[in-house]
């Protein structure tokens, strides 16, 4: 576990400490620290192929220490199932690790002050594909703003710290709870990532990244 007195990714914040790509301790954002009960690590193979990006934590996810674990991830879970992969197989994580209040979308400055954390743990995890799951990821990796159903399953580049990561927007797996005819979308989009990252079902361990 390291203390991040300086480094780059963790902007000198002697509230912060680490523990490889996890965050294990950090108070930088005052509203998120008073409404979490604890710090949502990513989890998954800290070598996985294919990562995948949701906004934060919400209820059952502060509460198991785990991301996705709610209905949200039960959407998710089967659409990996159906793309011929398990949970297990690739690394899920959030924007921001904390729960904000009242489960309201993390503030721009939030965002900004968790992105190191996750600068740290996508460099450690080096994918070969991220999915944006979602508005608030795929604007906040984009720097743009995303019009989630209408790009869904583009494949774009996304600057993160000083790197560029091949990336699949995607619309956020709750959509398919509120709009029945997002379902679609979503499985497309993610048995689509499973095939760029040549994995799953399709992927025979080949990436076909090249073709984008
Ligand atoms: N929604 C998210 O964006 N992240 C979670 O971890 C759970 C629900």
């Amino acid at each position: 576990m390291t203390q991040d007195g300086g480094g780059d990714a963790d902007g000198g914040d002697a509230t912060v400490r680490t523990d490889g790509p996890d965050v294990a301790a950090c108070e930088r954002c005052p509203d998120l620290v008073a409404s979490r009960s604890r710090i949502v690590n990513g989890v998954g193979p800290d070598d996985a192929e294919l990562v995948f990006l949701g906004e934060a934590p919400g209820a059952n996810e502060d509460a198991e220490g785990e991301p996705f674990v709610g209905r949200s991830g039960s959407v998710l879970d089967e659409a990996l199932r159906d793309a011929g992969l398990a949970r297990a197989d690739v690394r899920i994580t959030n924007c921001v690790r904390c729960r904000p209040p009242e489960n309201r979308d993390p503030r721009s400055g939030e965002l900004a002050n968790c992105r190191g954390h996750l600068e740290r743990e996508l460099d450690a995890v080096d994918p070969e594909l991220l999915v944006t799951l979602g508005k608030v990821p795929s604007e906040h990796l984009l720097d743009r703003s995303v019009a989630v159903t209408n790009e869904a399953g583009d494949v774009v580049d996304a600057r993160v710290g000083d790197r560029s990561y091949r990336t699949v927007i995607s619309v956020h797996p709750a959509a398919t709870l509120y709009d029945g005819s997002q379902r679609e979308t979503f499985f497309e989009t993610i048995a689509r990532a499973a095939d760029i990252a040549g994995v799953g079902e399709g992927g025979g361990g080949q990436s076909s990244l090249g073709e984008f």
